[in-house]
Formats: structure tokens, sequence, C-alpha cells
């Protein structure tokens, strides 16, 4: 579609594309079939995801690819005992990298201004950006996996078993291999409590009880429909979940592996 096109498209209309589309079907998947993921296609969809906007050209990020069934093993042991990520054909530590532009810069007379919290954040956010577009570009060719937070349990075993140098650490990992099983899609939040129009809409106590009835319902159905219920309301599961803090000792980790967030 063209912006001259786009004149013609009444409200309401349900628009869709094929990032649409896949996008809309897209859930996480935990179970793979046993079959490769050739080499040509991990190309193809890592090329594609570097085209995701990176902060002033930074490019702070890094790959490292995992096919090799130990390495994988233990990953999945430091993220909390993750089959699946034993499981997947490949494995992506997708990284904040700090360390390549420092040095590219040494080489050009300069140098990185790396102790201060805007290059950590920065780093981040393109990890998470690059992270999210490789997820997507192996969807819509048919491949499937998760991301893996629990990287983060023990960022520098995890720096360790992927030789990684000071200024590099893996903010997450994704799984990628042949679906075996993909779940429907699960549903989100309501929109009218996420997308705000010109200014913020404060969830007070009425306004949060409304969201979480709401959504509780719709997450229970989803779960019926799906035959995983726990018995377990999404706002009563975040409320004994998130209540105290998650990886204390992440601050003092990411500062070892050269990240500064003060
Ligand atoms: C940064 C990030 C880290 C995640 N870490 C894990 C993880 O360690 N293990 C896991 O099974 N799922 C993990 N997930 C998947 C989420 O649980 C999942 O995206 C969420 O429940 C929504 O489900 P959906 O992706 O199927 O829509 C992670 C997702 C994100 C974005």
């Amino acid at each position: 579609m063209d912006a001259g096109e786009a004149d013609d498209v009444a409200a309401g209309t349900a628009l869709t594309s094929p990032v649409i589309e896949t996008l809309k079907r897209r859930s996480s998947v935990r179970a793979f079939l046993d079959k490769e993921v050739p080499e040509a296609m991990l190309d193809a969809v890592l090329a594609a995801a570097r085209q995701a906007p990176t902060s002033s050209n930074l490019q702070v990020y890094s790959f490292v690819v995992v096919r090799d069934p130990a390495t994988k093993r233990r990953l999945a042991e430091l993220a909390g005992g993750q089959d699946h990520v034993a499981r997947a054909p490949v494995f992506v530590a997708i990284c904040a990298d700090i360390h390549r532009l420092d040095a590219v810069m040494a080489e050009a007379g300069g140098s990185l201004a790396r102790d201060h919290l805007e290059l950590s954040v920065v780093s981040i956010v393109d990890a998470a950006l690059v992270g999210m577009a490789a997820s997507l570009a192996g969807d819509s060719l048919g491949l499937g996996g998760c991301m893996i937070g629990g990287m983060r349990n023990d960022p520098e075993a995890v720096a360790q078993v992927l030789g990684l140098p000071d200024g590099v650490f893996v903010v997450f990992g994704m799984t990628l291999g042949w679906p075996a099983e993909r779940p429907p899609a699960k549903p989100r939040l309501p929109d009218d409590a996420v997308i705000h129009r010109e200014r913020y809409g404060a969830v007070d106590a009425a306004a949060a009880a409304d969201i979480a009835g709401r959504y509780d319902a719709l997450l229970e159905a989803h779960k019926r429909a799906t035959e995983r219920e726990d018995g377990v309301a999404w706002s009563r599961r975040m409320a004994a979940g998130f209540s105290e803090p998650k990886r204390p000792e992440l601050l003092s980790a990411l500062k070892t592996l050269g990240f500064r967030f003060d």
C-alpha cells in the first residue's frame, strides 16, 4: 500500500499484510522437530534482523550462534534447567556489545566513553530490537522459537561458556527450530489498557481491577481452549511472583562484565 491508497482506508477497516499476519499468529515455541535449520536460512534470518534500527548507527550488539549440543546443554542448565534450549537445533545468544565499538574507536584514535548508564541502555535496546527482528524473520519462514531471559540468571557463567570479552553480555537468548507444535497466539492485555491517545490515562484502583478482570477472563478462556488450565489467574500470578526483586545479583554481574548503570 502507498500513502495515496491509505486515504481510501475507512476507519475500522481490518488491515492486513504478511508482516501483520506473522505477528498475529506468533507464539513462543518450545517443542521442535528433529530437523536442522539450514545455515542459509539462519544467515537470511540474521541478515534481515540486522536491518533493525540501531541508536546512532552504533550497532552495539552481537549474535553468538550455538549449534554444539554440549554448549546448548550447559546453557539450558544455566537458564534454570530449560530443556527446550538443549532440544532446539539452534540457539542464538543476543548480546549487548560495547567491546567491538570500543576497539574500532581506539583504532580510529578515539576512546569510547563506556562508564555511563546511557551506553548500557542503548546496547540493551539495540539487542532487543535486533532480537525481535530475528524472531519475526524466523517466524515468517515457518521457523519458531522462544526468547530466553534465563541467560541473565548467571551472566558471568554464560559469558565464560561463550567466550565473551569484557563489554559483552547476553541480554537474552533465542531458540530457533522447526515447530513440533505451535501454540495458538496468547491473548494480550486489552488494547484500551495499553494504547493511550495523546496523554497517558492513569491506572487507578478501579481501572486496575477492570483491566485485571477482563484479562484474567481472557487468559483463562485461552488456557481452557489450549488445555493449559492451572487455576491461577494472571493478576494473582503477577502478585505472587513479582512482589520480590528478581535476580538481585544482576547489577554487580553486569558491572563485572563491563557495563555501568549509574
Ligand atoms: C526477553 C524475554 C525473555 C523470555 N525468557 C523466557 C525464558 O527464559 N523461558 C521461557 O520459557 N520463555 C521466556 N520468554 C517467553 C515469554 O514467557 C512469552 O513471550 C510470554 O509468555 C508471551 O507468550 P507468547 O510469546 O507465546 O505470546 C521470554 C520472553 C522475552 C520477551
